[in-house]
């Protein structure tokens, strides 16, 4: 008996997949499909997989073709599989010559030719218009912007808005887009923004955005004050358009996987979280001389507030701040405690103090240990009782990780809210409030100095 295997991802189950099935079925007996997950899918960089894993299994299993249908879950996989069972032939479709020939020792491998003019990503295109972003804001995240953009397939960055010409032209310039100087203008010309402007002017654009019936994505801290990110959710939601925060540890894959195994029962009930994340900035920078809205807590408070916030909710009993204050009245160290009826919380930032960036998830049975940067989840070990029982995790985080956030983003803006879970409009609005708690202190404290 001749046994053939392929993978694939099938996902909106075309003729291409088809006929590739059909031809790795007419080169054996057998015919065995891996079916990816979308795990994997995720750090192969296809990100917008739309079918589930279960969809596209019965798709494949409806083709006819399959004998065995088992999942492709990492890389290396293909290997073992062909070892596994037993397998005579690989085949995989054109797009892919060369790229398995190192299976070639251990069994026939063979590219089929791929059918023209159909693929998934052509029809993830055609399903759902492209996504016409316009970027307002030309600071350093917005440079970071438009490369991962260009890796999430259904958005297209095509113009800029910052009141200050000379900025948006040179941004605009650079990156081969419009530039506007008339904000009507801009809002005409896409579907979504993606506002990384200076924090206190966020409020004003987002709202203005929603009213021009635009998606949102905003960098974080969205807003800083509990009321107004209560408002603009209750518009966003009213005009159904998406209003989304830009906190990319929330939406990177290492983290999701830690945040599920936190609340799996894996470390018992999780009683006390701990998050730590300082970097040290150049005093002349934004970040340390804006006396309004600068500041370690404004500037990483969202990071360290995500997991405490995730684990206990949104009705801390109580929040206490204690700072370090550069001579200018900004906190270049901050810790702030939050206490739950069920457990505890620190989140410690610095933009003046280097400390272990750690993050720290205790529980009844054991606790999750992630080092810096946690923030952009790439590895994380889960400890218990006896100091050799540790077991390790990794998932990869690709470059500046921005690709995640967008790929979410555009998910829900196409209806898919699957993903919208990884950071809620409630987590939204505590952290706003949290950071209006801050600012209340802080200026009162400075003003009474
Ligand atoms: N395939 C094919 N002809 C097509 C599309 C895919 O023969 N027009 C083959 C691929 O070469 C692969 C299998 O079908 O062996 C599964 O491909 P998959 O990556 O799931 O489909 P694509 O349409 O290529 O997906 P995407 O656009 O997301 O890359």
């Amino acid at each position: 008996m001749t046994k053939v295997i392929t993978y694939g991802t099938f996902d909106l189950f075309h003729e291409g997949h088809y006929r590739l099935l059909q031809r790795a079925k007419q080169l054996g007996d057998y015919l065995i499909v891996g079916v990816t997950t979308e795990e994997y899918d995720q750090t192969r960089g296809k990100l917008n997989v739309i079918d589930s894993l279960m969809t596209r299994i019965e798709n494949v299993r409806k083709s006819g073709f399959a004998d065995e249908i088992i999942i492709e879950e990492s890389q290396g996989q293909k290997f073992r599989d062909i070892k596994k069972y037993q397998v005579d032939i690989f085949t995989v479709g054109s797009d892919w010559v060369g790229q398995f020939d190192y299976l070639k020792d251990y069994c026939k491998v063979v590219y089929l030719e791929r059918t023209k003019n159909i693929s998934s990503t052509m029809l993830r295109i055609q399903n759902k218009r492209i996504q016409r972003i316009g970027i307002i804001g030309t600071g350093r995240i917005a440079e970071r912007f438009i490369p991962e953009a260009k890796l999430v397939s259904g958005v297209s960055v095509e113009a800029v808005y910052n009141p200050h010409t000379e900025s948006a032209l040179r941004y605009a310039g650079r990156w081969g887009i419009d530039s506007y100087k008339n904000l009507e203008e801009f809002y005409q010309a896409v579907d979504s923004v993606y506002i990384a402007s200076p924090h206190e002017t966020h409020y004003q654009y987002i709202k203005k955005a929603l009213e021009h019936g635009k998606h949102v994505l905003c960098e974080k801290p969205m807003v800083l004050k509990g009321q107004q990110a209560k408002e603009l959710f209750a518009l966003a939601k009213e005009n159904r358009l998406v209003l989304f925060e830009g906190i990319k540890t929330a939406y990177c894959p290492g983290f999701g996987k830690m945040m599920g195994m936190a609340c799996s029962g894996l470390i018992g009930t999780v009683r006390n979280v701990e998050a730590c994340f300082t970097k040290l900035e150049n005093p002349k920078n934004r970040e340390l001389t804006d006396l309004q809205y600068g500041g370690s807590f404004i500037e990483l408070g969202s990071y360290v507030m995500l997991p405490i916030i995730k684990m206990f909710g949104h009705e801390p009993e109580q929040v206490r701040f204690d700072r370090i204050n550069g001579e200018n009245g900004l906190d270049l160290f901050t810790k702030a405690y939050f206490k739950y009826p069920n457990g505890l919380g620190t989140a410690t930032c610095g933009l003046g103090v280097k400390s272990e960036g750690q993050l720290i998830i205790s529980g009844t049975k054991g606790y999750i240990l992630a080092e810096a940067p946690w923030w952009k989840t790439a590895y994380f070990e889960i400890h218990h009782e006896n100091p050799s029982d540790v077991e390790k995790f990794s998932e990869r985080f690709l470059e500046d990780g921005l690709r995640y956030e967008i790929s979410d983003f555009l998910s829900l803006i196409n209806g898919n809210k699957k993903n919208g879970f990884k950071l809620t409009p409630e987590d939204s609005v505590v952290m706003a409030e949290v950071m209006e708690e801050f600012l209340r202190e802080k200026n009162h404290e400075n003003m009474g100095t």
